[in-house]
């Protein structure tokens, strides 16, 4: 079985990429294809990359660090749960993603983007060169959902039939793709 990590980019108070991630981690249980680590970027609290040595190195100085590479290492694959901030992806993912290098390597990346009229996609577009940078490999399903916050009422998404139709399609694909890739690593 591989190791799916939800990561949950936005870490505003209030944020909807909560909820939304919550119902992608149901989605991922009910797949049953997965052991999974739910990884909210504002429970885990990184500060800005502050390391002194290019990560490639791997030679880390913070706990922090330490810590979200042991997690980074222990996934077989990504699901990044992600805002459109200003036509770009969300920044705390940003800097979580800069922390590490080797333990992305390989490994299958699927994403859920939100935001307005895009659905994300203009933060989706801008995330790609940065995934390719890694080593991440893209799941080629990908959950849009336009003006999302419509679907999002005390705290719980409502997706709809495209959603939940498109989700399973990445779940199956980001399945596949991780054990694929294992070999490779
Ligand atoms: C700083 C900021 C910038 C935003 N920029 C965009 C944008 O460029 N395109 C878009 O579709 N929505 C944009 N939005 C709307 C967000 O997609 C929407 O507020 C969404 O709920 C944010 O996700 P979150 O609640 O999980 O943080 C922006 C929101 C914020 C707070």
């Amino acid at each position: 079985m591989s190791t799916l990590m939800i990561v949950v980019a936005s870490v505003r108070p209030g944020r909807i990429g909560l909820p939304i991630a919550e119902w992608v981690r149901e989605g991922a249980e009910a797949h049953g294809g997965f052991e999974i680590d739910f990884a909210d970027l504002a429970e885990i609290g990184l500060p800005f990359m502050d390391e002194p040595k290019h990560p490639r190195l791997r030679q880390y100085t913070k706990q922090h660090t330490i810590d979200w590479s042991a997690r980074v290492d222990a996934a077989d694959a990504f699901i990044f749960v992600t805002p459109e901030y200003n036509h770009s992806f969300s920044p705390a993912l940003k800097n979580a993603l800069d922390f590490l290098i080797q333990e992305w390597w390989r490994k299958p990346a699927a994403l859920v983007s939100y935001g307005g009229i895009s659905g994300g996609s203009r933060g989706v577009t801008a995330i790609e060169p940065v995934l390719a940078g890694l080593g991440l490999v893209r799941v080629g399903a990908e959950v849009e959902i336009p003006f999302a916050a419509r679907l999002v009422t005390d705290g719980v998404f409502h997706p709809e039939e495209k959603d939940i139709a498109v989700l399973g399609k990445l779940l199956d694909e980001t399945a596949i793709l991780a054990e694929g890739l294992k070999p490779l690593r």
